[in-house]
């Protein structure tokens, strides 16, 4: 029978400890080693440029920490990094990957806040997907106890971002109205968990048909990503929405645009639009760009409406905005304490089964987040494996679409 009460409690703690013990001991025989398995993204292209390699074991600087780590995040940015679709990329080869949680397994001279064998998560400026990271103190947090390393990896990115568009951007309050493309990935099912905290926040989410059974409960009104969602929204409220979170950009600008109410914002926080394939399209590009409703602020002041950005890579790592960032963990933490959110994660992958994930993604197979967990081992492939480990990490040309007859299944959380 089970074991119930003060009796459970008091056995789970011990569990705790034991396995917080287990992890110390772990992290102290592993601490000598001189290299590490990482994930190498070795030029701007499709799946084929991405490897797991062996790299120089990192050390920690003056107020950094090292993380042995556990998982990490896959975004869909990361889809665009490969690409070579962002920003100023920087130069390949590059590990890719902004976020991880592990454990603290040593400190660098000057490093306040954190011991051996803290549980922690942490943003980075790529080289998240390896064995070990190291990470300025302003970029980690630590983990509530009963958080799994699986759920930290999803949370940092997805729910800062959502939090701080809704409440620090748009000021999202009682009885509003929030459209949100994407609504079963990553960002989406963060921004549909935090309007629930609100009272009467009405959520309308654009997202593939198969999904809408799995995410129906956290969204209002959910609609095909094919349909013209502008008439399906104004059918339900006439006036339009008080906020449009945008990650799809193009045409979607000008739509979200005119379905804003008077005195509603509209926030771009991504281009999804730009990815049509597993290689950059200079077309989808160009065509993205070209679409994006060009916006003339005397139109804005006419019609009481605000356009806003956001990006968090850039407020974390250009702009220096970690100790308002830090504040807003400090509240998603609370929120998840309080089991009011809790990250959807869609399933697991090892290092080397980078391709198969990325490829989930650009399927739209995903529901909520993907994660790379470092101790997983690879589902053996059906026909021989491509992506065996390189000791350098040079390129070795494979033709695109290497993988399309080997199919490995992803465990499902
Ligand atoms: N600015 C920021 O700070 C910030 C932070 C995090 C993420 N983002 C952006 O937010 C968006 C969502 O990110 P995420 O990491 O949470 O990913 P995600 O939503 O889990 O991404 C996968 C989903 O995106 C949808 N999608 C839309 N266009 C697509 C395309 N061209 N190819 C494949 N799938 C497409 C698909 O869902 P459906 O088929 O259901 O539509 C797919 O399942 C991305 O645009 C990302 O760049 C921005």
């Amino acid at each position: 029978m089970a074991k119930e009460g003060a009796d459970m409690t008091e056995e789970t703690e011990y569990m705790i400890d034991k396995n917080v013990k287990k992890e110390i001991d772990n992290v102290e025989t592993s601490g000598n080693a001189k290299e590490m398995r990482a994930v190498i993204l070795s030029g701007f292209g499709g799946l084929n440029k991405l490897r797991v390699t062996k790299k120089a074991m990192p050390e920690p600087q003056d107020g950094e920490v090292k993380i042995r780590v556990k998982t990490c995040g896959l975004n869909f940015l990361d889809l665009m990094v490969r690409q070579g679709t962002i920003d100023n990329p920087p130069k390949p080869p590059l590990v890719p990957g902004f976020e991880c949680s592990g454990i603290v397994e040593s400190v660098g001279e000057n490093t306040k806040g954190f011991e051996i064998g803290d549980r922690v998560m942490a943003f980075v400026n790529y080289d998240a997907w390896a064995e070990v990271v190291c990470a300025p103190v302003d970029f980690v947090y630590k983990m509530p106890d009963e958080m799994t390393f699986a759920e930290a990896a999803a949370f940092s990115l997805n729910f800062v971002a959502a939090y701080m568009m809704l409440f620090e951007v748009a000021n999202l309050r009682e009885g509003m109205s929030v459209l949100v493309h994407s609504a079963g990935g990553g960002v989406g099912q963060a921004v549909a968990q935090l309007c629930s905290t609100v009272p009467n926040v009405t959520v309308f989410g654009i997202a593939s048909c198969f999904k809408h059974a799995a995410i129906r409960d956290s969204v209002a009104h959910l609609f095909d990503r094919n349909v013209d969602y502008i008439q399906e929204v104004k059918k339900i409220s006439p006036e339009g929405v008080d906020i449009v979170l945008d990650c799809l950009c193009g045409e979607n600008t000008g739509k979200g645009l005119s379905l804003l109410k008077p005195l509603g914002t509209y926030i771009l926080y991504g281009a999804s639009n730009m990815v049509t394939g597993e290689t950059k399209s200079f077309f989808s590009f160009a065509k993205s760009w070209w679409q994006v409703e060009k916006v003339n602020p005397i139109k804005l002041y006419e019609e009481n409406k605000v356009i806003a950005g956001f990006s968090l890579l850039n407020l974390l790592f250009k702009q220096g905005r970690c100790g308002l960032v830090k504040s807003v963990m400090d509240k998603l933490l609370c929120l998840y304490e309080e089991k009011k959110i809790k990250p959807v994660v869609d399933s697991l992958w090892a290092l080397e089964e980078v391709k198969e994930a990325m490829q989930r993604i650009h399927d739209r197979g995903n529901i909520g987040k993907l994660i790379l967990d470092v101790e997983k081992s690879p589902t053996p492939l059906m026909a021989s494996d491509s992506t065996e480990t390189s000791e350098a990490g040079e390129e070795e040309e494979e033709p695109e679409g290497d993988n399309d007859s080997k199919e490995r299944m992803p465990f499902i959380h």
